[in-house]
């Protein structure tokens, strides 16, 4: 497989410092992550990120300096497990939209005008945001990733004249800060099923996946 250059939003912890330390070694990973970090794996690059913020994006993208083949959406937050809709906070759902469903959107502005064609994107998303599976609760979370699921269509669609697939994906129930010590799946086993997206030919775009299957909207 040829070497690709890769941009992980959300890459200091969780699911994206996972996905950084399985791909920097045989790829260019460069990550973002809100406050200065240390321990920058060899074979990745850190930048300053909020994804919530125009001027943070612009900052970060400017310093790229090389073609990016896949972005990886993944920054994401669950401020509101516990929250039914009508005592939810509007603020707060303003903010997790502004982070998980935006964010991804501001990303793609500012990097798919440096993308590679061929390339890809890959939105984290959730189950919680599947309308075939909706539940109660975490309303906030919920209404961001299924407007992220939307977003993954519509960017699909648009992209498909620069030969860029766009597809968004559950990583399950993961035990991460977020998913906390309960979740079902290590990072690690988690991201072996995120891996084949990035990279298997026969994936099809414009689709939501959980461990490679195509599951409902
Ligand atoms: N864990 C699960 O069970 C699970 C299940 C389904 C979907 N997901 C999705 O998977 C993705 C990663 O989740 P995780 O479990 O790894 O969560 P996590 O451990 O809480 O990590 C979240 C990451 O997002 C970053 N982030 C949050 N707000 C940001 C902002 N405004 N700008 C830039 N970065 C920001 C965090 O940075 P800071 O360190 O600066 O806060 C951190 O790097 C999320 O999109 C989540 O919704 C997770």
């Amino acid at each position: 497989m040829s070497q690709k250059t890769i941009f992980i939003t959300g890459g200091n912890r969780g699911i994206g410092r996972g996905l950084v330390q399985r791909l920097c070694h045989e790829h260019h990973v460069i990550f973002t992550s809100r406050k200065h970090i240390d321990d920058v794996p060899t074979g990745s690059t850190c930048l300053i990120m909020d994804v919530t913020h125009d001027s943070s994006i612009k900052e970060a993208t400017r310093q790229l300096t090389e073609p990016i083949d896949i972005l990886i959406n993944n920054a994401g937050i669950l401020p509101d497990y516990q929250t039914s809709a009508l005592e939810a906070d509007i603020e707060m759902i303003e903010h997790t939209f502004s982070t998980n469903t935006l964010g991804p959107l501001r990303v793609a502005k500012a990097i798919v005008p440096k993308m590679n064609e061929g390339g890809r994107i890959i939105n984290i998303s959730s189950g919680m945001g599947q309308l075939s599976d909706m539940g109660s609760g975490a309303i906030a979370y919920r209404l961001s990733k299924t407007s992220l699921n939307a977003l993954t269509r519509v960017l699909h669609n648009e992209l498909k004249a620069k030969h860029i697939s766009v597809n968004c994906l559950c990583p399950g129930w993961v035990k991460t800060d977020m998913g906390g010590p309960n979740a079902h799946r290590s990072i690690e086993d988690s991201i072996e099923n995120i891996v084949p997206l990035l990279f298997d030919e026969s994936i099809q775009g414009g689709l939501f996946y959980r461990d490679t299957h195509v599951i409902d909207w």
